[in-house]
């Protein structure tokens, strides 16, 4: 087979080599706990701290509000059980119907055990309305959780104004971040977001490493108790992988969004070329207003697991949906929430990466479009 085509960076990306090797001393002879008095852990800690201030630095945020987790899905429930923690007798939440399922499924636990939940609906682009936002609130709403971009379709969602309804009505705000960090600059100064979630292995650094931002005035009480992480998540610090993150944030710090602006012209060019060579296209999402690596798109009369499956024989990989979707084969909940018919056609989503060249694209779209010809021909 020839080289790999991995277009499936929404799904999770390579770990950069410049962050495996900063990783790697601290698994092989500097593997001190970063708790101990000793000089031998004053690397591990020093190292630590640079992170958490790359972190901050990424988001304009302090370095007290950064807290280490071990994924994105561990920061969303945090931040969702703090809220619930601290408004003991309020029972109404809003988030949408279109969010990651570490969100959906805490809201589903949530629900069976007598919270009240609303879920925002979206419109055939994906798109949230503000006004059934506000129309929604109760007088026990005591949060509102809402994506920063979709994993899907890629839209970004007006987090700003969403902020400041939270603020005006005294309700925390939480935000997950995870498909938006890297891709768009983010300042949490402007945001009136109370906590924010992000992920390593979205953004070249390794799986299993993640962050919760917590603005400092808001009361916290941790999901997991113990003393690291100035007494809000316990658990002995996964030292390698914060300090892989670290060089992650470092390298988007100095690229500063430059390489985003070439992956944009790549997934445009992309588009177009698909469209040139394939008819009956349909691309889903907000066009205007998508992160700028991702493309939801269906071929009139193919599934998007037919095609996926046939790619992959191709050594191409893209995505249907979210990753945990394709594993149960249920049917996109982000597509059906826009009321998209999915018994004829459904899309594939191609999300691309640093990695990936003009090349690449070009031979995808070159197999692609074989690929459509030659499913539609046998139907
Ligand atoms: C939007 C969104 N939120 C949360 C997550 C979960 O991230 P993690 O794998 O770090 O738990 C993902 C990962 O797919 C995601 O796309």
């Amino acid at each position: 087979m020839s080289k790999e085509i991995y277009l499936d960076n929404n799904a999770t990306t390579k770990c950069d080599e410049e962050v495996l090797n900063v990783m790697l001393p601290y698994l092989k002879e500097n593997y001190g706990n970063p708790s101990s008095l000793y000089s031998f852990s004053k690397d591990v800690k020093e190292k630590i701290v640079e992170t958490r201030r790359n972190v901050a630095e990424l988001l304009n945020a302090e370095e007290s509000e950064i807290i280490f987790t071990s994924c994105a899905s561990e920061s969303n429930v945090s931040a969702i059980m703090n809220a619930v923690r601290n408004n003991p007798n309020k029972k109404h939440i809003i988030t949408t119907k279109i969010e990651h399922a570490s969100i959906l499924e805490t809201m589903k636990y949530l629900e069976g055990i007598g919270y009240d939940i609303t879920y925002l609906s979206v419109d055939d682009k994906g798109r949230l309305d503000i006004n059934e936002l506000k129309k929604v609130i109760k007088k026990d709403t005591f949060l509102i959780a809402v994506m920063m971009a979709n994993n899907e379709i890629g839209n970004i969602y007006p987090i700003q104004e969403i902020g400041e309804i939270a603020k005006k009505h005294n309700i925390l705000f939480h935000c997950d971040a995870v498909q938006a960090v890297g891709k768009i600059k983010i300042d949490i100064k402007e945001l009136n977001v109370d906590t924010l979630s992000l992920s390593g292995h979205k953004i070249y650094a390794p799986k299993g490493i993640g962050v919760l931002y917590k603005k400092d005035e808001v009361p916290y009480i941790p999901l997991i108790f113990g003393h690291q992480e100035d007494n809000r998540r316990g658990g002995t610090e996964n030292v390698a992988y914060i300090i892989g993150l670290g060089k992650a944030v470092e390298l988007i710090l100095k690229d500063n969004y430059k390489s985003i602006e070439k992956l944009e012209k790549l997934r445009n060019n992309m588009e177009l070329k698909i469209q040139e060579k394939i008819e009956d296209v349909y691309l889903y999402g907000d066009l205007e207003n998508r992160i700028p690596n991702t493309t939801n798109i269906a071929f009139k009369g193919i599934k998007g697991e037919e095609l996926l499956f046939i790619l992959e024989n191709y050594g191409i990989s893209v995505g249907t949906g979210s990753a945990c979707n394709s594993q149960n084969a249920e049917p996109s909940h982000v597509l059906t929430a826009m009321g998209i018919d999915l018994e004829q056609s459904s899309p594939i989503r191609i999300s691309l990466g640093k990695y990936n060249t003009e090349e690449e694209v070009d031979k995808f779209v070159e197999t692609l479009s074989s690929v459509v010809k030659m499913l539609r021909r046998r139907k």
